[in-house]
């Protein structure tokens, strides 16, 4: 099968389209026939050796690409959710895999895909909206009328954050540059803030939950504007954020807390329905072929994507 393949750590030129073997399942693991995959921000900075310390199975060569959507080939024997032909979705551990014809996936990181979703729609969902999903529910403990803030709502899991908080009865705010406004406010935002003309962090205007999506705002300068209990939820641990998260643990009031996604069918399962009752939907920015990989994460690596990049696999 042909995959993108990388022998080394470096920039995108070390990610190079090869054939390999298929794929060999394990009991508990599907075959998938991957019909699109799409970036994150995790696959480029593993890629840079930024994340060789959490140990990720550093062997090489390495398949990168979490999120996928697909059909699955062959059932492992222990298998008993799924079925050879089932229309799926979800995403594979760190380093990944999914950048391939073909992926070995486990049948607890998958679900049956939206049905209202193309391959290529499905597979730009998994990680950045099960990010947002456990942000907001898992670590802010979201509830129906709250204020929500989210920075960074033009990005891949911003436009997922904005959507959720949305379906949960949320008064929705989302920060983006001005060429993003019209997006953000097409995903139902109440209210938007334009970051390269006002500063959320210097109005009077407070807010239960700050979801800092794109983590470029820190808790302390988001503190002020914070209602009393209100909760700081970022998707970058810094030593700054994992020590404020230690001490506004064991404080009354203003709490900071940290998102790291996990990939479960249960989650993904709850997505789908917000999809499939149009509450929630995805926007890709472009859409690249699995050999053009190297230039779609260059283009996630500029850090301004409007929405998700999408690779085509099968056709
Ligand atoms: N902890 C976890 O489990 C987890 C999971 C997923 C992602 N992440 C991390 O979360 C971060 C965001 O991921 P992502 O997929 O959303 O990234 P992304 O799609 O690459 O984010 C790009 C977006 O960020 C916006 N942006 C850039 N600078 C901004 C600023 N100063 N203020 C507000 N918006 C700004 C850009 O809009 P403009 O072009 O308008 O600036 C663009 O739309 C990444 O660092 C990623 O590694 C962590």
């Amino acid at each position: 099968m042909k995959a993108i393949v990388i022998h080394e750590y470096g920039c995108a030129d070390v990610l190079q389209y090869e054939d390999v073997a298929l794929p060999q399942i394990k009991p508990e693991q599907l075959l998938v026939k991957v019909h699109a995959c799409s970036v994150n921000p995790i696959d480029w900075k593993i890629r840079q050796g930024m994340l060789k310390f959490l140990n990720l199975g550093n062997k090489f060569p390495m398949i990168l690409g979490l999120d996928f959507a697909g059909e699955v080939v062959e059932v492992g024997t222990k298998v008993t959710r799924f079925a050879i032909g089932d229309q799926i979705y979800g995403a594979v551990r760190p380093p990944g895999g999914a950048y391939a014809e073909f992926a070995a996936v486990q049948e607890n990181q998958a679900a049956l895909k939206p049905k209202n979703m193309s391959y290529l729609e499905a597979a730009t969902v998994p990680v950045a909206a099960l990010t947002a999903l456990q942000a907001l529910r898992n670590q802010a403990n979201i509830q129906p009328g709250q204020s929500v803030l989210v920075n960074g709502a033009s990005g891949g899991v911003g436009i997922f954050a904005v959507q959720i908080a949305k379906a949960q009865g949320a008064q929705v705010t989302g920060v983006c540059s001005t060429k993003n406004l019209e997006l953000v406010q097409s995903l139902g935002v109440d209210r938007t803030y334009d970051y390269t003309q006002q500063d959320f962090t210097q109005d009077n205007v407070e807010y239960d939950i700050i979801f800092d999506a794109v983590a470029k705002r820190s808790f302390s300068k988001c503190r002020k504007v914070l209602k009393p209990n209100g909760v700081y939820v970022t998707t970058l641990p810094t030593p700054e954020n994992l020590l404020q998260g230690i001490w506004t643990n064991f404080l009354p009031g203003k709490k900071a807390k940290f998102v790291f996604e996990s990939t479960n069918s249960q989650d993904l399962n709850y997505l789908t329905q917000l999809i499939e009752t149009g509450k929630v939907r995805t926007v890709i920015a472009r859409t690249y072929s699995l050999s053009e990989l190297a230039a779609a994460h260059t283009y996630s690596e500029s850090e301004h994507v409007p929405g998700k990049i999408a690779i085509a696999i099968a056709p």
